[in-house]
């Protein structure tokens, strides 16, 4: 017999999660105007609200902390960081932030202007917000593939070079500061981008004079995919992988908080000198000074050593076929989720779920709420609420895809959980048809409305 797939790792510490009963919960996301990121983590069995900063350290992780130095200035902890992140992403220059948007406000204050253009591929909502926020237009160049779930394509993350080079033609080179290339793709779903796909967005861009900065939160489990995917890379070594990625670029923003393995923090690593001369300025002003940059000295411990780990196979073979074995699961259920699974989360297309909800009664929105009341479990609407209003019109945007998402934090649940989410799923998809009414919405925030905006049931 051939013998099954283990965790390359064993448990050491534990922590108990609280079952709740239907009634229990309808009660509470009422409270909680309907709104899943008011609601206390207490109320939650299952979380899959996020994976960024969600995850388990490892015990070597735990033991980096105990050593961390709280100096103020040049403390041995963020110069160790400082060279395992040279090490592994290749990138000279280093700054330290509290978290990813923290590096992109710092980043986009150096370089993005009123009036200019951001390409990028599906742009996450904060790298959006933080490039609308200073006037500018962050265009969207992702395949057209990307927004059909049912598609079958290893690399939805890929950028359009079509549409990129229209968006170069279209307007003066001098508007366009640099594009922004997500990996792995967040917003398309957890989608990777292929190495040559990276190299190609690199040579348009070198052609051109416009930088590339990878927005990199996710970037090991997109070096994963590349070796599982990507023709010539099945026996490479996953850190060889990630060094010819960065290869490509000028730089890049960090989310430590997902591919970091920690639970908060971030940073900017580049090789242009000037560019790095101005950041500091905004990290001195926004973060701190620019050797901590928000992060304690235990923090960017942890950080070191979490860089090395998610950058080793086994720990990412883990991790994103968990991941698979959920989406698996729900496709052999028939629930309609984005092909292929993504990297770090299941992306449930409610367009083909609930497409007797209205999008005007934010149907994504409804599904999740209904996975809360029925499992307990926590996921985040990916469509129209996030997508907030336009700027200008301040009508409601309608994105092509209307997803609820369940993120896997890191090394956090076991299948059994895997497999009550999936149990979860297929009982609400197998009475699908009684839901007829979303939600309206009764309060909501000028920007990023989705974190503290307020439902009313119709
Ligand atoms: N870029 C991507 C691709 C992200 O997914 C996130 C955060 C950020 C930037 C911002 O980083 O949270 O550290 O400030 N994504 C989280 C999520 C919030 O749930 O997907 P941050």
């Amino acid at each position: 017999m051939e013998l099954p797939y283990a965790e390359p790792y064993k448990i050491k510490m534990v922590e108990s999660i609280k079952r709740s009963t239907q009634e229990q919960r309808e009660k509470w996301i009422k409270q909680a105007d309907y709104n899943l990121f008011n609601l206390d983590a207490e109320k939650v069995f299952i979380d899959c609200l996020t994976d960024s900063g969600t995850g388990a350290m490892s015990d070597k992780q735990w033991a980096a902390m105990m050593v961390g130095d709280e100096s103020y200035a040049g403390s041995r902890s963020f110069l160790e960081l400082r060279e395992t992140v040279n090490k592994i992403t290749g990138f000279d220059y280093f700054l330290p932030t509290h978290q990813g948007r923290a590096a992109e406000n710092v980043l986009f204050s150096v370089l993005v202007k009123e009036g200019d253009i951001v390409p990028g591929n599906s742009h996450f909502d904060t790298t959006k917000g933080h490039i609308e926020f200073r006037k500018a237009t962050a265009v969207d160049c992702t395949i057209d593939e990307a927004f059909d779930t049912s598609v079958q394509h290893p690399f939805k993350g890929n950028i359009d070079l079509k549409k990129l080079e229209n968006v170069f033609n279209a307007h003066p080179i001098a508007k366009i500061p640099f594009i922004i290339f997500t990996i792995t793709c967040n917003s398309a779903g957890g989608q990777p981008a292929s190495m040559k796909n990276i190299k190609e967005v690199s040579a348009l861009c070198k052609k051109y004079h416009i930088p590339l900065y990878f927005d990199a939160a996710r970037f090991a489990e997109n070096a994963y995919f590349i070796r599982k995917r990507e023709v010539g890379y099945e026996d490479m070594s996953i850190k060889k992988i990630v060094k010819e990625m960065f290869s490509y670029g000028d730089g890049m923003t960090m989310s430590a908080k997902k591919d970091g393995l920690v639970n908060m923090g971030g940073f900017i690593a580049l090789n242009d000198e000037s560019i790095f001369k101005q950041a500091t300025v905004f990290n001195i002003m926004f973060e701190g000074f620019i050797t901590y940059g928000g992060m304690n000295g235990r923090d960017m411990g942890a950080l070191s050593v979490g860089l090395d780990e998610s950058t080793e196979f086994n720990y990412l073979e883990s991790r994103v076929e968990q991941v698979a074995y959920l989406g698996n699961k729900l496709l052999e259920y028939g629930v309609p989720v984005q092909q292929p699974i993504g990297g770090h989360a299941i992306f449930l297309d409610a367009n083909k779920f609930v497409p007797n909800i209205s999008r005007e009664e934010y149907r994504a929105q409804a599904l999740a709420i209904e996975i809360y009341v029925v499992g307990g479990v926590r996921g985040v609407e990916i469509g129209t609420v996030l997508a907030d209003r336009d700027p200008v019109t301040r009508e409601n945007r309608y994105p092509a895809l209307e997803l609820v998402r369940l993120a896997i934090p890191r090394r956090t649940y076991t299948n059994n959980h895997m497999d009550f989410i999936a149990a979860t799923l297929k009982n609400i998809y197998d009475t699908r048809n009684q839901a007829k009414h979303g939600y309206t919405i009764v309060d909501e925030a000028a920007i990023m409305r989705h974190f503290t905006v307020k439902f009313e049931k119709i």
